[in-house]
């Protein structure tokens, strides 16, 4: 409604034609400095509004040291959404703690509180469920028609049961465990890198046919892969399994060069 259709209507005339709530505004514009405090207030109102959607940005509670947090942090970065971090400190076993538990129940980072009533948990699922609710920012990382969803879903998966799992334990055995003045297993985490030395041919040969690992764009396939391999470079000294290979290491060099990432990069502790 206009300003000047209210001040005009401020005596309803018997004319019925004028809408009803300018009837009732100009019941109660008596004059025009009551209109200009309504004004004002809706002003007000509107400008604590603002602050207060601000404030409401994601909290993630993790920490930038663990690889899930880091995979959450590197989508809301390519999606340009605001987050604040709620440290988890791991070294002091805040996650098995009850507080965290009541977030989490299985007592692993990161955990997510979007505004005052949504909470999720799971790395994957939490930047599947920003990419989805931020589609018209950033990249599109999900895929449009049912297909191209499901092959980045299906490359996501190969992420989360081929891969994750060898490269965690590589880095556990080889660098976590003995930074904490602990023996790692060597023997486990030799095997762990024959394995996945299996699964980076796999990889090698997928990314000769297509330029990344869902198709011809950088999606959440890529995406998930990002802090684990980078803690297997640079905590475990493993890069050559990388760079022995032409595609993986092109497709690499193509992922690790997203400004994005290098945001990521820049946030390690
Ligand atoms: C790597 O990519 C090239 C194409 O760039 C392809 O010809 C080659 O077969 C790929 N390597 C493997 C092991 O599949």
């Amino acid at each position: 409604m206009k300003i000047d259709q209210i001040t005009c209507t401020r005596y309803p005339p018997s004319n019925l034609d004028i809408p009803v709530s300018d009837i009732y505004f100009s019941s109660i514009y008596k004059n025009d400095a009551h209109l200009c405090l309504i004004i004002k207030v809706h002003v007000i109102f509107l400008i604590f509004g603002l602050i207060k959607r601000r404030k409401m940005v994601v909290k993630v509670y993790g920490s930038y040291k663990s690889v899930c947090t880091l995979r959450v942090i590197s989508c809301l970065i390519e999606k340009d959404v605001e987050y604040e971090l709620v440290q988890i400190d791991l070294g002091a076993g805040e996650h098995k703690k009850e507080q965290f538990l009541a977030r989490q129940p299985f007592g692993q980072v990161p955990a997510i509180e979007d505004g005052d009533q949504f909470k999720l948990f799971e790395s994957r699922a939490i930047a599947r469920y920003i990419a989805t609710k931020y589609a018209d920012r950033g990249p599109d990382l999900l895929g449009n028609t049912p297909e191209e969803r499901a092959v980045v879903d299906q490359w996501v998966e190969v992420e989360a049961h081929n891969y994750n799992d060898l490269v965690f334990n590589i880095i556990f055995n080889l660098y976590i465990l003995p930074k904490m003045g602990k023996r790692g297993d060597r023997e486990l985490a030799k095997e762990c890198e024959k394995k996945l030395a299996r699964v980076l041919d796999i990889y090698e040969e997928r990314l000769g046919a297509t330029k990344y690992l869902a198709g011809e764009t950088f999606t959440m396939a890529d995406l998930a892969h990002l802090p684990g391999t980078n803690f297997l470079i640079t905590e475990a000294g493993k890069g050559y399994l990388v760079r022995q290979r032409k595609n993986v290491s092109r497709w690499w060099d193509e992922i690790t060069g997203r400004s994005a990432w290098k945001k990521v990069l820049e946030l390690l502790p």
